[in-house]
């Protein structure tokens, strides 16, 4: 069987953090859609268009990974995609009861959807998109946290705003 994933979030911006599990999704099932969301509560920098794109070109080294936008709710987003799963990244304290809310919701919303939620890795516990944005508007050194294109954008992202 074909085993289908969506890895769902805002990445305004994609950073590593994003990116490990991306990589580490993609050797545990056969496709990953990493899936973009377009309707926020938060209010992103870069538009759904500019993040579908810059996540395209820092997973372009790995084959069964597609990027997508969704708008509505992530379970109908998930159906319509024959997802089996979500996966999510999960940092030390900070992330788990959110995480645990998101998964609960989402199961209630349609009880067979699973959710698998992968801790992250050591160098990345930090790692924010906020953070990240912070740093790089500041003139800050971006380069432990995000790829070269994404670092690249921001530089350019900060100079015409
Ligand atoms: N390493 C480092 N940082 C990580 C990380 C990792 N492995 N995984 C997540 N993060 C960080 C991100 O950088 C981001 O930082 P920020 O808050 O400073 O921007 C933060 O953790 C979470 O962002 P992200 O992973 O992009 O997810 P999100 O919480 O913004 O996404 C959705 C939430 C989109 C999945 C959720 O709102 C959703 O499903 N929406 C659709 C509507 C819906 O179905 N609602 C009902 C369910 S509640």
């Amino acid at each position: 069987m074909h085993k289908i994933v969506l890895y769902p979030g805002t990445f305004d911006p994609i950073t590593n953090g994003h990116i490990n599990v991306i990589e580490r999704s993609a050797k545990l099932f056969d496709e990953v859609i990493v899936s973009v969301a377009t309707n926020l509560s938060k209010t992103p920098l870069f538009s759904a268009e500019e993040r579908v794109e810059m996540i395209k070109k820092d997973v372009s080294h790995l084959k069964n990974i597609k990027v997508e936008s969704f708008g509505g709710l992530l379970v109908d987003f998930a159906k319509k995609k024959e997802a089996c799963a979500i996966v999510r990244g999960l940092r030390p304290i900070s992330d788990f009861e959110y995480e645990f809310q998101l998964a609960t919701t989402n199961m209630s919303l349609c009880s067979e959807m699973e959710t698998i939620l992968l801790p992250a890795v050591k160098d990345n516990h930090f790692i924010s998109s906020s953070m990240v944005k912070e740093v790089a508007r500041l003139g800050g050194d971006v380069s432990d946290f995000v790829s070269p294109v994404v670092k690249k954008i921001l530089a350019e992202k900060f100079r015409t705003l």
